[in-house]
């Protein structure tokens, strides 16, 4: 496990996987899709301009730039410096310096003292993170009695996890490793620069793991119902994807068969 968390940490130093996540996930339509899901918690959680956030595992900081928009003073942090220099020049082109702060700190040892924000999102990171339950203890301790943890997470029990493990032999070419461990299956992709761990995460365990920490689950809800527009190259299918991926948020909101999970918990109050 250590070992592993070795070669994540080797492998996100450099620039391969982060340009790849960009590629993938950096689009108009999925900024609109951000949009959508941070009004909708800005609103459930009636989130006040001025309120401090911790991004944790902030990559090239475009979430931190959607809580600073709505008013909100951001730490974010991430563990690669090459994110960072990026997640830098990004924040100064926003004009968001004043509002944003970026540090290099690890979700295994937050360098915050316990209940330091009353607000924590971490968007898309604890599926590549090898010692997860150490990260959910983590995130656990830096929230105030009462404050809240925004996390997204991939279902696996989503329709396009289980068909795509029907279809292995079509999506798996690069996988070296395949594990069920009580967190999930754990999945580890060959790259150029090492292997990489994708988490297709069992959401009972996941649930009952921020429990474990004095959270309570507040919402369950669905994000993105399916990311399979990464692998399509028409643009016309592409956005089909999109618009059905806007309509079961919207309207369907059910988490169960969706690959994107949006968990909002809360630190119990003694
Ligand atoms: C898929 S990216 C998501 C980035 C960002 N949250 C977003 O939604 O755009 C995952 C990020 O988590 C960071 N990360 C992974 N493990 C981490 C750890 N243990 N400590 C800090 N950052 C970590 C990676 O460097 C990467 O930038």
């Amino acid at each position: 496990m250590r070992n592993d968390t070795a070669v994540m940490e080797g492998v996100l130093r450099s620039a391969t996987m982060h340009q790849e996540w960009q590629e993938n996930f950096l689009s108009g339509e999925n900024e609109s899709f951000y949009n959508r899901v941070f009004d909708d918690f800005f609103q459930s959680l009636r989130i006040a301009p001025g309120t401090k956030f911790l991004d944790a595992g902030c990559g090239p900081s475009h979430k931190s730039v959607l809580l600073a928009q709505r008013g909100c003073e951001v730490d974010a942090v991430d563990f690669s410096e090459f994110i960072l220099r990026q997640a830098e020049k990004y924040i100064r082109d926003k004009q968001l310096t004043e509002r944003i702060h970026l540090q290099r700190d690890n979700l295994l040892a937050l360098s915050y003292p316990d209940g330091h924000f009353s607000h924590v999102l971490c968007w898309g990171v604890l599926l590549h993170v090898p010692q997860v339950e150490k990260a959910i203890a983590e995130l656990a301790r830096v929230v105030k009695p009462g404050g809240y943890l925004i996390v997204t997470e991939n279902n696996m029990r989503s329709l396009q996890l289980v068909v795509q493990r029907r279809l292995r032999r079509f999506f798996s070419k690069n996988v070296v490793r395949f594990e069920r461990k009580p967190s999930g299956l754990e999945s580890w992709r060959e790259t150029d620069v090492g292997p990489v761990l994708a988490r297709q995460t069992d959401m009972r365990w996941f649930i009952q793991a921020f429990e474990a920490q004095d959270l309570r689950l507040c919402q369950h809800k669905a994000c993105q119902f399916s990311e399979i527009y990464t692998s399509l190259r028409s643009p016309f299918l592409k956005k089909l994807v999109h618009g059905f991926n806007d309509f079961w948020f919207q309207h369907i909101k059910n988490p169960g068969w969706a690959l994107g999970n949006l968990f909002i918990f809360q630190k119990n109050n003694h």
